[in-house]
């Protein structure tokens, strides 16, 4: 499905960041960036451009090619790792920053892939997740239609625990980002670091 919705030479989900990744970036750490379920790599770049080292992972072949495409014409570099978000294992405290945009996937991968991205962070590195919540189906403006594939902040902070949130929001905002992501929506947005340990 994804590979087909990529077939188009334009980005459907625009060539610039996600807002909420670039409201927030200039509070993510240097290093080592994870961005999964990254598409056509709008955000990877971005991160590139701002220096940091980009890893971008996604089951679509065709969406990464672009997200290689479009470092190619940035000037910059990104990693790109076709994986299935299922299976693919992250190294503990391997990781500065993870990014996570829109990456709706069934809880029975999600849940586990969130603990492998709390254990895979260092110490001090930094989670920032925008995902749509339930509420987002009625507006209509983008987005899984199923609720089981959206996320709610509850569920985020179970699941992430070990985290601590330094920005945890449900709200509506205008998201305008190429031509699948269309109007005003709601949105979960989380922004959490990965405790030092106690000295
Ligand atoms: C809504 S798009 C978001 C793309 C990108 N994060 C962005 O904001 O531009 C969701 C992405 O999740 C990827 N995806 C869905 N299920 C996946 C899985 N099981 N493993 C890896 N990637 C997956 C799709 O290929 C798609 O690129």
């Amino acid at each position: 499905m994804w590979n087909q919705r990529y077939s188009s030479a334009d980005y459907v989900y625009g060539t610039r960041p996600n807002d909420f990744l670039a409201h927030v970036a200039d509070r993510i750490p240097p290093g080592r960036v994870l961005c999964i379920a990254e598409g056509e790599g709008r955000n990877a770049v971005f991160l590139a451009e701002l220096g940091h080292e980009v890893v971008a992972v996604d089951a679509s072949a065709v969406g990464l090619e672009k997200a290689g495409k479009l470092a190619l014409e940035r000037g910059v570099v990104i990693e790109t790792v076709i994986a299935d978000l299922a299976d693919y294992e992250i190294a503990q405290n391997s990781f500065d920053v993870v990014v996570s945009i829109f990456a709706h996937v069934p809880p029975a991968i999600r849940v586990p892939l969130h603990r492998r991205i709390v254990a895979g962070l260092r110490p001090g590195g930094m989670l920032v997740l925008e995902a749509y919540p339930p509420g987002q189906i009625a507006f209509g403006t983008g987005g899984p239609p199923v609720p089981e594939l959206t996320m709610t902040l509850q569920a985020l902070e179970h699941e992430l625990r070990g985290l601590e949130f330094i920005h945890a929001a449900e709200l509506t905002r205008d998201v305008i980002e190429g031509s699948l992501h269309t109007g005003t929506g709601a949105v979960v947005q989380v922004v959490a670091v990965k405790p030092r340990a106690a000295r």
